[in-house]
């Protein structure tokens, strides 16, 4: 089992999304080798605590750096978590298509996520850290 993830204080979110997708990779592993529902809850579970914890991570930068879409970005956020905790919910009450379901989910989510939000908000805080002469 792999070992909780710690953020460091300076949002680097090349790495964290890393984690992230690495998660995620794990559990797509662990859902292809056919485990047990009862088996694949801790993964997932895992994945959706360092997704909490790099959103917070994510909004805190932001509302630092007095990022606009700040609102918008953390609704998609709260919106990403609600389904991945649905599909948790799925996932315990031992849905037979629940795993593969959760797994195409968060990868499709998450990585729309990433290419769209993240890299505007990114793009932002890369200005204003220039402006601020860093
Ligand atoms: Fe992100
Ligand atoms: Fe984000």
């Amino acid at each position: 089992m792999r070992s909780r993830a710690v953020l460091s204080a300076t949002l680097d979110p090349e790495r964290e999304h890393a984690e992230l997708l690495a998660l995620l990779a794990a559990f797509r592993d662990a859902v292809a080798a056919g485990r047990r529902p009862a088996e694949l809850v801790p993964i997932f579970e895992q994945a959706l605590d360092f997704a909490r914890l790099h959103f917070r991570h994510e909004e805190q930068v932001m509302a630092q750096a007095g990022y606009p879409g700040l609102a918008a970005h953390r609704a998609e956020h709260d919106r990403l978590l609600a389904e991945v905790t649905e599909r948790l919910l799925r996932l315990r009450a031992g849905n037979a298509a629940a795993p593969v379901a959760a797994c195409r989910y968060l990868e499709n989510g998450l990585q729309q996520h990433f290419e769209s939000a993240d890299k505007a908000c990114y793009r932002y805080l890369h200005r204003s850290t220039i402006r601020a002469g860093h």
